[in-house]
């Protein structure tokens, strides 16, 4: 596999320690400044980086910010696909993401090469991809979903098209049931809402009898089929702070609880446990790897970089063009840029 992470001969950069009574925050608002920088954070990223980053969103949210910007420098903190997919669509600018290492498990389940042996068997099929892949997924792909415009985007394609959706297939799952396609699927999974137990949230449905169940497409059929909603993390936020209920039950990587706390104080929030009865498994370990000082010595340093192969860049960017261009209505939101 091709890394597209340049790893710079100053990485070890990253390993610094840094003067504890470095105020972290003012010294990254000076770097955003000094170098024209804009911080992109998904929901999954800590409350700390959050509150810094000019926006927070959803992937395809953050895709079009990133696709919209006028900054010199993206700063990425979230995990390294959302990385690559704003420097597919700004080969010009630096891209910088908090930790080299900040993968995803729908990704690393679907390596290229064996993605391209899977998709010679089906030379009929539309290939659908989840924007969770590597650039070099990307670039097989003739069209890249998120979780918010998978369903719709199918829908536009003719009904009598075959589709080979990957990587994830729960959320191909729920794709086909919705659309009613038939789709061969990749079987990728998340790590993070595998880990939801069925037996455990009908425990806690029991508890909370008008709770409401929000649930990320990623789960499993025995989790959605609990859900009142399913849909990506903004969507989620959307649900949680609009619908009139007081009580929530979040399926999804519990960092977003944050924002739903912010934007909707009054009411409470219950992250969907896992085998154990806990909350614990609603924990990215990858979006886990960032963290403000990782931030600051990336914009400080500019390592790590992203850099993709200009041929790779190029055809990973036609089926992400097509996705954008088929998601006019997505919102881009800007939660926390003043
Ligand atoms: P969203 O597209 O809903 O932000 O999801 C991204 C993700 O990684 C979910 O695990
Ligand atoms: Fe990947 Fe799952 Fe983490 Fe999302 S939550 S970045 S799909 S491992």
């Amino acid at each position: 596999m091709i890394n597209t992470v340049i790893d710079s001969e100053h990485t070890e950069l990253q390993d610094v320690c840094l003067d504890p009574f470095l105020d972290l925050e003012n010294e990254i608002d000076k770097l955003r400044c000094s170098k024209n920088a804009v911080i992109l954070a998904h929901y999954y990223q800590s409350p700390e980086i959050q509150d810094l980053a000019d926006f927070v969103g959803d992937s395809l949210d953050l895709s079009k910010k990133a696709a919209e910007t006028n900054a010199d420098m993206i700063a990425f903190c979230g995990v390294r696909f959302m990385g690559e997919c704003a420097k597919i669509l700004n080969p010009r600018k630096t891209v910088v993401i908090p930790d080299k290492e900040a993968g995803c498990s729908l990704e690393d389940s679907c390596p290229p090469e064996e993605f391209a042996a899977f998709r010679s068997k089906y030379p009929e099929h539309t290939v659908v991809t989840y924007i969770n892949c590597s650039a070099e997924v990307k670039a097989q792909s003739d069209i890249i979903v998120t979780s918010s415009n998978a369903a719709s985007i199918i829908n536009r394609l003719p009904k009598d098209e075959k589709i080979l959706f990957a990587p994830d297939h729960h959320l191909g799952a729920y794709i086909t049931k919705k659309t009613g396609r038939d789709m061969v699927l990749w079987p990728g999974t998340c790590i993070v809402h595998e880990q939801f137990n069925e037996r455990e949230l009908v425990k806690l449905i029991v508890r909370y009898p008008g709770a409401k169940i929000a649930a990320h497409p990623e789960c499993p059929e025995a989790i959605l089929k609990h859900a009142d909603h399913i849909g990506s993390t903004r969507s989620i936020l959307e649900y949680v702070t609009s619908y009139d209920a007081h009580t929530f039950i979040i399926a999804t990587e519990q960092h977003i609880i944050h924002q739903m706390n912010k934007l909707a104080p009054h009411k409470t929030i219950i992250p969907a446990p896992g085998a154990d009865g806990t909350c614990d498994c609603a924990n990215c370990p990858y979006m886990a790897k960032n963290s403000i000082e990782k931030l600051y010595l990336a914009m400080a340093n500019e390592v790590p970089r992203i850099e993709i192969p200009e041929d790779i860049r190029t055809r990973a960017l036609k089926p992400l063009q097509r996705m954008l261009d088929l998601s006019p209505n997505a919102a881009s939101q800007n939660r926390n840029a003043a």
